[in-house]
């Protein structure tokens, strides 16, 4: 049976193998999907051994999406601009293709919410390989405006240099950010340490769009900040979860399996429905 499988340190609790198993099961794909933690200076062995032992493509998730850029044969496009590999195929003729479907995820999930992406002005908060990966995709929706708002200012200003002969991309001090937004989309790490970007309150109204990149059980502190500030719509990652996996499945398998009812399992899963 093909093996696939998802790289991380911790991976213990990734939802990955679940939401593939049910991708295999409704496109009827014989698969097997597992995970592998391996030592964080043993990933590149551990891939190699992975691959010389059968494998045909795993995904790569924190802390290995750097490394991962360096050590595959081939790079996609998306990846090359990323920086960082989430997914690797074994091709037909023997190709480790690196690939990047974070942000091709966001897209799509931003979408099935309905959220207006052309000609509207996004505020992009963190500048970190979360933050990167999302850049070209979300400026291929051709926004009027992207800002990036990050902690250490001079990040954001390098990944606006870097991006900008791909659009409107600027980036600006969170003290100084200038609205109206339609929408912000928080990359930054710090709902894992329940805190929050320095956002003034000020910025959020009530048709505004909220997005953040984590999820968990319950609201994230700034999905409950935002709420408490009068966003209507907000949204957190557990879609992008999916939908990058769907990227990613489609990748390997050649058919792009459906999300809404495999992001409705998982829920049930997580105890969120
Ligand atoms: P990832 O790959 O998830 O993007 P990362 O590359 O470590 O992780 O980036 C984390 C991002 O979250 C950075 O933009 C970081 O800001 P700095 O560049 O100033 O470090 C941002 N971040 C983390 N904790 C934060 C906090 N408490 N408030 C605001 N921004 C935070």
């Amino acid at each position: 049976m093909d093996r696939y499988l998802v790289f991380g340190h911790p991976v213990r609790h990734s939802k990955s193998p679940f939401i593939h198993t049910l991708f295999a099961r409704q496109t009827q794909q014989e698969l097997e999907y597992g995970l592998a933690e391996p030592a964080v200076d043993e990933f590149a062995q551990a891939l190699r051994t992975f691959f010389d032992q059968g494998g045909k493509g795993c995904n790569v998730t924190v802390p290995f999406k750097e490394q991962a850029f360096t050590l595959v044969d081939r790079l996609s496009p998306r990846a090359k601009r990323a920086g960082a590999v989430n997914t690797i195929k074994l091709t037909d003729d023997g190709v480790l293709l690196g690939d990047n479907t974070d942000g091709a995820g966001l897209v799509a999930d931003l979408k099935s919410h309905g959220v207006t992406l052309a000609d509207s002005r996004i505020l992009l908060l963190g500048a970190g390989g979360a933050a990167r990966g999302a850049l070209a995709p979300l400026l291929a929706e051709l926004p009027s405006e992207l800002v990036i708002a990050n902690r250490t200012h001079t990040k954001a200003q390098q990944l606006a240099a870097e991006f900008h002969d791909l659009g409107p991309v600027t980036a600006q001090a969170y003290e100084q950010l200038a609205g109206p937004f339609d929408l912000v989309i928080n990359s930054t790490s710090a709902s894992l340490q329940g805190e929050l970007p320095p956002l003034t309150p000020a910025l959020i109204h009530t048709d505004i769009a909220i997005y953040d990149m984590m999820y968990g059980a319950s609201d994230t502190a700034f999905i409950s900040w935002a709420k408490q500030h009068g966003a209507r719509q907000t949204m957190d990652g557990l879609g992008m979860l999916v939908e990058q996996a769907a990227e990613a499945f489609t990748v390997w398998r050649g058919i792009r399996p459906g999300t809404k009812q495999v992001l409705r399992e998982l829920k049930r899963n997580l105890g969120v429905i």
